[in-house]
């Protein structure tokens, strides 16, 4: 286990004061409590959702409390105004998830984003009035809430009103993004730029504190009159009236007829562990488990594990053998997303296929251990001869009973449209959709028609918030940002406890790699393969391009031990302000 990476943990114990088995480890970051943890992109929405779970909520109130509370001090990606999904693990075993995801609105159409030459005009779905998806994020919490919630509705809103109202202390990290941010997608929207500008002018400096009073008093309205207050009342008043004067597709209808989906997750088995993650029209799910399932079918995982087809027991998550077998499952699973995968409101999707072992053996008997494959010679069927976002965001939350939830949601890129409508950011999570029917290349551009633009459609997402199991009890609780990379950076963590063993500190640490099949080049984040290993897979075939910043997503991650009933959280370090959070005795 070349990369295994060791961690001394220096337990800073809490208990020892308070009789309470809550600890700190020291220097990692792993915060190992009995009593509930969250993590989250902000130390101060897991600070809202740990409160939630001290005043005696389950982990769904502390899930509502940190997306309400990361609206606040995560802008880039925290939201009213986008969607997500929620992945929910009672302790009793049973398990559902919330596709809160947007809808295109009712009078968008297949071509609204082409040009007068019939070309993609990316700017329209960038920023802007005509980038907006209909939200769904208020909705999906609520309906989180209303089935698994133990305190008032209120109760796990307010942290958030709190937040807004009296501010709070903008981080180096934070402060450099809003400036940034206020000077590019910000700068076209005064009401953004006056929602987010440093009120007398000026660039804002750590320390400095955001107040948002008009995201507050939208918060404090849906705290005390539920979501309806958005979806039909002045809040929903007021989006429609600036989307009718700027020339945007959101109405009031749109909004009224919003409703969350309660659907049945996507599950699968991997190396003795199981996996409960979300299905279309997020194509998270499918694609894990269509690596996972061709990863088990080479023999990528021990004999020590009980996997179907194990073979060597030498998964070792740097050398060359596993990258490439990496690499070409990933080019098959991305594939079948192109080919297969939108909204199943909306298209025939072949999800028991794309779930069985049987198909994911007759993939894998496909791949070459030793040579890479062509992208463009096994997508040939679908290939006609622009980026997505990194900015969402995913949280990890588990209860004193081993309740657990996952959660991802999104504006798409980093501070949405730009539009600010009643205090809040609106996403411009159109963009997700194929733009150009027949039209995919060997870029970014995918054309098949399962995500294709319909009015009431939901757009593809890649989010995969996921939570696994072994022996049926609780075990690791992931997910992460990052567009397409994002079932990559999941599954980057889901093997490092699963095949490579891994603690979560070492699983969310360990550099990344992806690739999904168009563009036909590998990304690895530093230290993700030695420089002798990179040589091996170039001369296997492989494009790899080698990216210097450890960037690729942002995986807050809880390991659960159902022996000892604690959990361990580990924040992702890519993420500077990110912090776990176990409720304060
Ligand atoms: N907006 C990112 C995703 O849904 O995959």
């Amino acid at each position: 286990m070349a990369m295994r990476q060791k961690y001394v943990v220096a337990a800073l114990v809490l208990a020892a004061c308070t009789g309470k088995a809550v600890s700190i480890a020291t220097p990692v970051d792993e915060l190992v409590s009995s009593t509930g943890v969250v993590v989250s992109a902000h130390h101060l929405a897991s600070d809202a959702g740990a409160a939630v779970l001290a005043k005696g909520g389950s982990a769904v109130d502390a899930a509502v409390a940190t997306a309400f509370a990361l609206a606040v001090t995560y802008p880039a990606a925290g939201n009213i105004g986008g969607g997500g999904f929620m992945v929910i693990r009672q302790a009793d075993g049973t398990a559902t998830t919330i596709d809160y995801r947007e809808k295109a609105p009712l009078r968008s159409t297949p071509t609204m984003y082409l040009d007068a030459t019939g070309a993609i005009a990316a700017s329209a779905t960038d920023s802007g009035w005509r980038a907006p998806g209909v939200p769904g994020t208020v909705r999906g919490l609520a309906m989180a809430h209303e089935k698994f919630g133990k305190l008032a509705w209120a109760d796990v809103v307010m942290p958030a009103v709190q937040l807004a109202e009296e501010g709070f202390a903008l981080s180096e990290s934070l402060a450099g993004e809003l400036n940034g941010a206020l000077t590019s997608i910000l700068a076209s929207f005064p009401a953004s730029v006056a929602t987010y500008g440093k009120p007398g002018g000026g660039a804002w400096v750590a320390g400095d504190t955001l107040r948002l009073p008009q995201l507050g008093r939208a918060l404090r309205a849906i705290a005390t009159g539920g979501p309806e207050v958005f979806y039909t009342g002045w809040i929903a008043d007021s989006l429609a009236a600036q989307m009718r004067a700027h020339r945007g597709l959101i109405s009031r209808a749109d909004l009224a007829a919003y409703q969350a989906v309660e659907r049945e997750p996507v599950r699968g088995t991997f190396n003795g562990y199981e996996l409960i993650s979300m299905g279309p029209p997020s194509s998270g799910g499918v694609v894990m488990m269509l690596t996972l399932n061709q990863l088990e079918a080479l023999g990528l995982v021990g004999a020590d594990g009980s996997a179907d087809g194990s073979a060597d027991g030498s998964a070792d998550r740097s050398d060359a053998r596993t990258l490439h077998l990496r690499i070409e499952v990933a080019r098959r699973a991305y594939l079948d997303r192109a080919r297969w995968i939108g909204d199943p409101d909306f298209s025939e999707i072949p999800l028991a296929r794309l779930l069985s072992k049987e198909y994911a053996r007759e993939l894998a008997a496909g791949i070459d251990t030793a040579q890479a494959s062509s992208s463009a010679e096994l997508g040939k069927d679908i290939l006609t001869p622009m980026a997505e976002s990194p900015q969402t965001t995913h949280f990890s939350v588990v209860d004193a009973e081993g309740n657990a939830v996952s959660n991802t949601y999104t504006l798409e890129s980093g501070y949405g449209s730009g539009v600010v409508v009643a205090g809040f950011l609106l996403n411009n999570e159109m963009g997700d959709f194929s733009k150009k029917s027949g039209y995919t290349n060997t870029g970014w551009a995918i054309g098949t028609p399962a995500n294709l633009i319909a009015p009431g459609k939901r757009m593809l997402s890649s989010m995969s918030p996921v939570i696994v199991t072994k022996g049926g009890a609780l075990r690791l609780v992931t997910g992460s940002p990052g567009g397409r990379t994002i079932p990559n950076t999941v599954l980057n963590v889901v093997l490092g406890v699963t095949a490579f063993g891994e603690g979560v500190r070492a699983a969310v640490d360990a550099p990344r790699i992806h690739h999904q099949w168009m563009p036909d080049t590998a990304s690895f984040e530093s230290g993700a393969a030695t420089p002798a290993v990179l040589a091996a897979l170039r001369a296997m075939g492989h494009q790899i391009k080698e990216v210097t910043a450890r960037s690729q997503g942002d995986a807050h991650s809880i390991l659960f031990d159902a022996t000892t009933r604690t959990a361990r959280a580990a924040n992702d370090r890519r993420s500077p302000d990110s912090g776990a959070r176990a409720p304060k005795p």
